[in-house]
């Protein structure tokens, strides 16, 4: 007998909105691979069933997405260093009969700047990450992994800024959003990692005068791919990176596991998504 189709999916609730069947399914087309990959709405109550309700379908893997990356961190049989020292996972993969786990969109993020800001990551740069929640951690991780000489972590409210510096270690520094317009002076690469801009809706109250011509500007926001942030940003000359490259690249590790091949991000998986993100943002 042979082995069914792989099956794969993503986990969130709600799931409607999630763009991963789009890249996935463009990959197994693109290999022209039997295989699938479907929205997977679990609710918060019965998250604790993860294990079950992947083996029970079939499935050799998912993503996870919001509200469960906590959640399914804690429920996994194994879990990558980086990922347990976020608390939070992404991609799940079985091996044999061990449910594995491991977060990729803090290699997403490097990736996607990797490719639209070649040579961004020079040795002893500083970096201003905006915001201090779930995304900002992932980001603030990767960034350390990298050669950077400080973090500078702002957010609205200053004291989740200071635990995160806290737990990050020397290297970062924790501010109050309302100071942005003074630290940014000290940027290289300015990062959004807060939902402000996204739809179009709120804005930051300080401008980016005091930013160096050199700097890098990327906002994980891509809906719209232009934010207010990255509008101004290109104003002022400066290298801009749009998020819709994070959702790209973050999916390849998971496709490769579960499917055997390696995908690559191009423009025209790009163009793929982006025609998807006219219709339905
Ligand atoms: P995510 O997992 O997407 O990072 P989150 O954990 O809820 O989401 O974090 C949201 C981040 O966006 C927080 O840093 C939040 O600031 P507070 O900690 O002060 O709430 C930030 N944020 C959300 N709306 C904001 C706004 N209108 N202005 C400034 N920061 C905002």
């Amino acid at each position: 007998m042979t082995d069914p189709a792989p099956r794969a999916g993503v986990i969130g609730w709600p799931v409607d909105h999630s763009r991963s069947p789009l890249i996935h399914s463009y990959w197994l087309d693109q290999f022209d691979l039997a295989g699938s990959y479907e929205r997977l709405p679990i609710e918060p109550d019965a998250i604790s069933d993860l294990k079950h309700i992947l083996r029970d379908g079939g499935f050799v893997g998912a993503n996870v997405t919001l509200p469960h990356k906590e959640s399914a961190a804690d429920l996994v049989d194994w879990i990558d260093p980086p990922a347990a020292e976020l608390g939070a996972v992404n991609t799940l993969w079985f091996e044999g009969d061990r449910l594995m786990g491991a977060n990729t969109d803090g290699y997403g993020f490097l990736a996607n700047l990797d490719e639209r800001a070649p040579g961004w990551d020079r040795p002893g740069i500083k970096a201003v990450v905006l915001g201090a929640g779930g995304a900002s951690r992932a980001i603030i991780q990767a960034l350390l992994h990298r050669d950077f000489d400080s973090v500078w972590i702002l957010n609205r409210t200053i004291e989740k800024a200071e635990a995160l510096a806290e737990r990050f270690g020397r290297r970062c520094r924790a501010g109050a959003l309302s100071d942005a317009a003074t630290i940014l002076s000290e940027a290289d690469i300015l990062v959004n990692t807060t939902a402000v801009g996204m739809k179009g809706e709120g804005s930051f109250d300080f401008g980016l005068d005091g930013l160096r011509s050199g700097a890098v500007v990327t906002d994980i926001v891509y809906t719209p791919l232009e934010t207010g942030l990255l509008q101004t940003a290109r104003g002022r000359g400066l290298t801009c990176v749009d998020g819709l490259g994070m959702l790209l690249h973050q999916a390849g590790p998971g496709f490769e596991k579960w499917f055997g091949r390696r995908p690559e991000v191009t423009e025209s998986l790009r163009d793929h998504v982006l025609k998807d993100l006219g219709r339905t943002a």
